[in-house]
C-alpha cells in the first residue's frame, strides 16, 4: 500500500528544527533556493579563510616546509578519518584521494584479484555511467575473461548472484531516482555466495548515516563534492575493509602507497595498510578545502540529519503532489523513506527547459537525461519554507508555460 505522508506545518518545522543554526555556516546567495547540494554542495564559510591561509602562508611563505610543518603529507589520512565517522568505518580504513572513478578502478581491481576463478561483475543498468565504464575498462584490462552483467531492476539482483559472480558493484542511492538499496541485506546475500561487494556512496555520504562496518561491506567509494561540501572536483574517498587491506596490491602503485616513499627505493613495497590505496602527490588545495569542509560535521548529529532529510523530501512530495497529475509530473522517487536517499525526482516532458526556467527564478535543481528533474535536500542549509516555496515556483513555471521560451531550450555542456 502507498505510504501516506502526514501534512507538515512548515513554520513549526522550521522553528523546531534542531539543525537550523548550521545554515549560517554556509555561503548562500540571496534569492536562491538551492536544491542541488546533491550535485555540488554549498561553500562552508570557513573554507574560504582556510584555503586563503594555505595559499598565502603555507605555500607563499613556508613553501616546501609546509609538507611537514602544516602536515600536508597526511591530509589524505586525516580527511579519510573524518569521513570514516560518517559512513560507519573504523579509523585507518578510509583515505581521501583522486576521483570516485579512479578509486573504483583501484578497489574493483583489488576485488577481482581477491576473488579469482569467477568471471562476472554484477551491477545495474541504471547505475551511474562512470561506474559501468570503469568496470568495462577493468574487465578488459585486468580480468581478461571477466564480463559486466547488468540487472534491469533492483528486484532482479539477488537472483543473479550465482557461483560465477566475483563482485557485486552497486550505488547505494540511485543518482536519478533516489532509490536506496538495502546495504546490509544485499551484502549478506552476496557474501553467502562468496561474492565481494563494492558500494558507491556518492549520494549517501553526508546525506544519511550509513554503517559500512555493520554491513560488513568489502569496499566503498564516494565523492567529496556533493553532501560533504568539499568543493568542485573535491578529492574523493575510498574504504577498504581491514580484512582486505594487506591482501592485494592495487594496480595504481604510485609512491604515496609505498611503505617508505622517501627511501626512494627503485622497487615497490606496498604500505600494507589503507595507504597503499594512495597513488601520487595529493592535491593540497583541494584537500585543505575538503578537510575544512569536514570540520562542519564535527558538531552534526546524523540522526537529526536523516530525520530532517526525510521530512524535507516529504514536504516537497506533498506540495508538488497537489498539482503533479495536472502537469504530467511522475514521481520516480520512492514515497517510502526507507527506500530512498535525500532527493526527490520527477519524470516529465520538457524537463530540461522546465529546470532552466526554475533556475532563472532562483530555484536551482538539475536535469538528468532522458527526462528527470532532480531536487536535492540538504538538511544542514535548507529550510522547510524554502522547500514549500520551491514547489510553488515550480507550479507557476508549469502553469504559465514559462519553460516554453526559446532561451530555456538550449542545452549547456553540464545539465
Ligand atoms: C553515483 C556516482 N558515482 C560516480 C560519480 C562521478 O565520479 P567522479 O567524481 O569520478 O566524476 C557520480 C557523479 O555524480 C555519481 O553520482
Amino acid at each position: 500500500m502507498e505510504r501516506t505522508i502526514a501534512k507538515i506545518d512548515v513554520r513549526q518545522a522550521d522553528q523546531t528544527d534542531p539543525l537550523r543554526a548550521f545554515r549560517d555556516r554556509f555561503e548562500l546567495p540571496e534569492g536562491v533556493i538551492y536544491l542541488d547540494g546533491n550535485s555540488l554542495g554549498a561553500l562552508p564559510k570557513t573554507v574560504k579563510q582556510r584555503v586563503a591561509r594555505t595559499i598565502s602562508q603555507e605555500w607563499g611563505e613556508q613553501l616546501i616546509r609546509s609538507w611537514n610543518a602544516a602536515d600536508w603529507v597526511h591530509l589524505p589520512q586525516r580527511v579519510g578519518n573524518k569521513i570514516a565517522r560518517l559512513i560507519g568505518a573504523q579509523e585507518a580504513t578510509v583515505v581521501a584521494a583522486d576521483s570516485t572513478s579512479i578509486n573504483l578502478f583501484k578497489v574493483l581491481s583489488a576485488a577481482l584479484q581477491l576473488n579469482p576463478g569467477r568471471s562476472k561483475i554484477i551491477s545495474e543498468g541504471d547505475n551511474f555511467p562512470t561506474d559501468l565504464y570503469i568496470a568495462e575498462g577493468v574487465a578488459k584490462q585486468i580480468g581478461k575473461d571477466h564480463q559486466l552483467v547488468l540487472a534491469d531492476t533492483a528486484a532482479d539482483i539477488c537472483a543473479m548472484l550465482d557461483e560465477d559472480v566475483a563482485v557485486l558493484m552497486l550505488t547505494h542511492v540511485n543518482y536519478r531516482t533516489g532509490y536506496r538499496h538495502d546495504m546490509k541485506a544485499l551484502t549478506k546475500a552476496a557474501h553467502d555466495r562468496g561474492i565481494l561487494v563494492i558500494w558507491d556512496l556518492c549520494h549517501t555520504a553526508g546525506a544519511m548515516q550509513v554503517d559500512l562496518a555493520g554491513a560488513n561491506a568489502d569496499f566503498a567509494i564516494g565523492c567529496g563534492y556533493k553532501y560533504l561540501n568539499g568543493g568542485p572536483g573535491a578529492p574523493a574517498f575510498l574504504y577498504v575493509n581491514p580484512r582486505h587491506q594487506g591482501g592485494f596490491r592495487q594496480p595504481l602503485s604510485g609512491w604515496f602507497g609505498h611503505r617508505a616513499p622517501f627511501d626512494f627505493d627503485p622497487s615497490y613495497a606496498p604500505s600494507g595498510s589503507i595507504e597503499q590505496y594512495l597513488c601520487g602527490t595529493p592535491p593540497v588545495l583541494g584537500m585543505v578545502a575538503m578537510d575544512e569542509a569536514m570540520s562542519v560535521w564535527d558538531d552534526v548529529d546524523m540522526t537529526a540529519v536523516r530525520a530532517k532529510s526525510v521530512a524535507l523530501c516529504d514536504c516537497f512530495i506533498q506540495n508538488v503532489g497537489a498539482y503533479a497529475d495536472q502537469f504530467n509530473l511522475t514521481l520516480v522517487t520512492p514515497r517510502d523513506a526507507d527506500r530512498r536517499g535525500s532527493q526527490v525526482s520527477y519524470s516529465c516532458d520538457n524537463g530540461y527547459a522546465i529546470m532552466q526556467a526554475l533556475i532563472a527564478r532562483g530555484v536551482i535543481g538539475d536535469f538528468r537525461a532522458p527526462d528527470i528533474i532532480r531536487f536535492g535536500m540538504t538538511p544542514l542549509y535548507l529550510s522547510f519554507a524554502e522547500v514549500e516555496g520551491a514547489a510553488a515556483i515550480l507550479k507557476d513555471v508549469l502553469a504559465t508555460r514559462a519553460w516554453d521560451a526559446a532561451e530555456y531550450q538550449v542545452r549547456g555542456a553540464v545539465t
